[in-house]
């Protein structure tokens, strides 16, 4: 597999997803762990190779929403083409602020791929690495954010930044997104052919969110180690961030603005990608962010999520600590 560097933080992957083997996918998903957005050019794949793919990189929870595939169910279509009369695909229109998978999950799936199936001219996703960002910080903050967690919520008039990373949705994109937003990996109450399955009776619906947004939020820790590459990077969704903890009021929010102008306005550790048709991205969501600039003409990515399989895992860190 033949890699270029296409900036200091993305890189592409020089191979033929049409025709490589199972291995190699795999190799692939444990270059992420390394090397947190790979960019593999000029592919020609049908949704049957695309679905095939991405069960050999991971596992995805079957989300059960207006905007996937009703073949190939772990495909979230993300277009502004209408995909039943009346319905535009997943996140259709408008520009999108930085924003990564899941931030109210607790455990949300590691990796999203996006392929591009059809583009306008000068359609631009950014992504970010804060693996890199976390590895070029002072020692001094390092020791100091060690232990602290983020405080994540959706209440706009918390956040630090006021604003929300993404335009007003319908009612019906609104609902069914809130009703996966709190999805685990480790649910107990599903179904045992697919444990990823979220059973209906997950979701419950609060008859007085029913028109407007539900209030949600979630702490995680602000450093993450990657288990295999055992890198540290920062999970840092700072739109939906009001408070870090386990610092006074005063420092949070020094540290807070402190690390946005380190991850995003230094725009050291992004990578903006000119999408063309048959292009596809993998990112770990654990240490980066995405956003995409305005939809100005007809545009489909298929999107996946998932986390790489357990037993992979597992065998990756085993052979890595053998070769220690
Ligand atoms: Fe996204």
């Amino acid at each position: 597999m033949n890699i270029t560097n296409l900036s200091p933080v993305a890189i592409q992957l020089n191979i033929d997803l049409k025709i490589c083997s199972d291995a190699e996918l795999k190799k692939i998903i444990y270059t992420l762990q390394f090397s947190p957005i790979i960019v593999i050019k000029k592919q020609n794949l049908t949704i049957e190779r695309i679905n095939y793919i991405n069960h050999i990189w991971g596992t995805h929870q079957l989300a059960h929403i207006w905007c996937n595939h009703l073949e190939y169910p772990i495909i979230f279509r993300v277009t502004n083409r209408e995909i039943e009369p009346g319905k535009k695909g997943l996140f259709g229109d408008g520009e999108l602020d930085w924003h990564s998978n899941g931030v109210f999950a607790p455990d949300p799936e590691e990796i999203v791929s996006l392929y591009c199936v059809k583009t306008h001219a000068n359609s631009v996703t950014y992504w970010t690495d804060f693996a890199k960002a976390y590895s070029d910080l002072p020692e001094a903050i390092k020791i100091e954010i060690e232990n602290i967690d983020v405080h994540i919520t959706n209440k706009i008039s918390d956040l630090y930044l006021k604003r929300a990373a993404h335009y007003p949705l319908l009612e019906h994109e609104q609902q069914a997104l809130d009703k996966i937003s709190t999805r685990t990996r480790n649910f107990s109450g599903g179904n045992p052919d697919n444990p990823f399955e979220i059973p209906s009776t997950y979701f419950q619906t609060d008859s007085k969110s029913n028109s407007v947004r539900k209030l949600k939020e979630r702490t995680k820790p602000l450093v993450v180690m990657n288990k295999i590459s055992k890198k540290k990077g920062l999970y840092f969704p700072f739109l939906s961030i009001d408070r870090l903890l386990h610092v006074d009021e005063q420092r949070s929010e020094e540290l807070f603005y402190y690390l946005v102008e380190h991850c995003i306005k230094s725009e050291n550790y992004t990578y903006g990608h000119i999408w063309e048709e048959g292009d596809l991205i993998l990112a770990d969501q654990r240490v980066g962010l995405h956003r995409r600039n305005n939809i100005i003409g007809e545009r489909e990515l298929y999107r996946t999520a998932f986390w790489p399989h357990k037993d992979d895992v597992e065998h990756w860190i085993n052979s890595l600590h053998r070769s220690q």
